[in-house]
């Protein structure tokens, strides 16, 4: 008994010390470097182990639904396109493809990239700048790498979405698409065609929601896995947005009117331009959300909400606090997938990543590594977790 007891506290030390380094991987906005960055949770350090070069300036990289793939935005270059490129672990990414659309509507820049969490994983493509009212599907290979652009759709005249979701996070009921149209101030709901052969193509718009704030411009949105809400967060409005999804086929959504600041009282929303929003893991107890200052000398905000677990419905909002610096185009937040109060944060007024932790109560959050990653001001757009 006593030798079993051992035995199994033996097997869990080394199961903590097995996950006490996680990897991310972190874009940049004009170099041409993808950087593997090791966070070790123990010793509470971030080290840059790998600095991977490539042909492309990822603004936006996002992971395809087994890791296996890192699909990216091409900020520098003079065509809008993504990239893809085959992940073998953490610090072995290689370029594999690049896609254009021929569409006269994708604007000046590719701004977002989101892969479907459902068979068959087309990829999603948004635009920004100029006139970007179009976004594009991208089919894949057997082993995820992009293969061909399958459809370009039109939002409609004013629009340029910055951010898609998918309906749910479950791998099999991806049925919708969710966009937040920043320039046309609008979420869009669309039906993703079924099956394989489809490809992933859309039909047409199901719904356009105007929001009900001028200027309020949602940028990022993200859907809870229940499906009962969605939660957006408002650039211009610098605000995070609870939005009811009313179920039915197509699901109707729903401004629910409850809305949560991403500044202080006394700030000036025209000094801030609010980043993103994302649901904490593995329990998705949180939404983590952050907010930039345009100014480098202002600071940004972070911030976290309770979720209802069951019900996704947003509880109170636990803590807002300044950032380290403005954040420059990022401060954007890329929570753990191991522990509901760890993210990463992202910065490119003088480029770096640190993780902050919630305090246990949920009073506040703090820093607790910083890595600088100095490359004139590239580094850092956003950062996605390996493991
Ligand atoms: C993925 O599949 C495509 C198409 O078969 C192939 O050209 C490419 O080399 C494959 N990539 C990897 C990393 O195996
Ligand atoms: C951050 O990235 C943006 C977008 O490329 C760039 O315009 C800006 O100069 C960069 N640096 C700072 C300090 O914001």
């Amino acid at each position: 008994m006593h030798c079993i007891q051992a035995l199994s506290f033996l097997a869990s030390c080394a199961a903590l010390a097995e996950a006490a380094k996680h990897q991310l991987i972190v874009g940049t906005f004009s170099t041409k470097f993808l950087y593997t960055v090791e966070y070790d949770d123990t010793a509470e350090t971030l080290e840059l182990v790998k600095t991977t070069p490539t042909d492309a300036a990822s603004s936006w990289i996002s992971f395809s639904h087994d890791k296996k793939n890192l699909y990216g935005t091409d900020w520098a270059s003079k065509n809008p396109s993504f990239v893809s490129y085959s992940v073998s672990d953490a610090s072995t990414l290689s370029f594999e493809a690049r896609l254009e659309s021929t569409s006269a509507w994708v604007g000046e820049k590719s701004v977002f990239v989101q892969a479907s969490p459902a068979a068959p994983h087309a990829v999603y493509g948004s635009y920004f700048y100029g006139n970007a009212k179009c976004g594009t599907v991208m089919s894949v290979h057997v082993n995820g790498t992009l293969r061909a652009v399958v459809q370009d759709f039109a939002y409609a005249d004013g629009s340029a979405v910055h951010g898609v979701a998918f309906s749910t996070a479950d791998d099999d009921d991806a049925r919708y698409l969710y966009s937040a149209d920043d320039n046309g101030n609008s979420l869009w709901v669309h039906e993703i065609a079924q099956g394989a052969a489809a490809e992933g193509t859309l039909g047409t718009a199901r719904q356009r929601v105007r929001w009900p704030e001028t200027g309020a411009g949602p940028r990022h949105l993200v859907a809870h896995p229940a499906g009962a809400y969605v939660y957006a967060v408002l650039e211009g409005a610098s605000q995070v947005a609870e939005v009811a999804v009313v179920a039915g086929s197509p699901p109707q959504l729903q401004p629910t009117g409850r809305t949560f600041p991403l500044l202080r009282d006394g700030d000036d929303k025209a000094d801030f331009w609010a980043d993103e929003v994302a649901l904490s893991a593995p329990q998705g107890r949180y939404l983590w959300a952050s907010s930039r200052a345009r100014s480098t000398t202002r600071r940004g905000y972070i911030s976290a909400l309770e979720v209802d677990e069951a019900t996704g419905e947003l509880g109170r909002q636990l803590f807002l606090a300044e950032t380290s610096s403005s954040g420059g185009f990022a401060n954007a937040v890329a929570p753990s997938p191991f522990d509901d109060g760890l993210v990463a944060l992202t910065d490119n007024s003088t480029g770096f990543v640190e993780v902050w932790r919630m305090d246990g109560g949920g009073a506040g959050a703090a820093v607790v590594a910083h890595l600088d990653i100095d490359d004139s001001q590239g580094c850092c757009a956003n950062a996605v977790w390996y493991s």
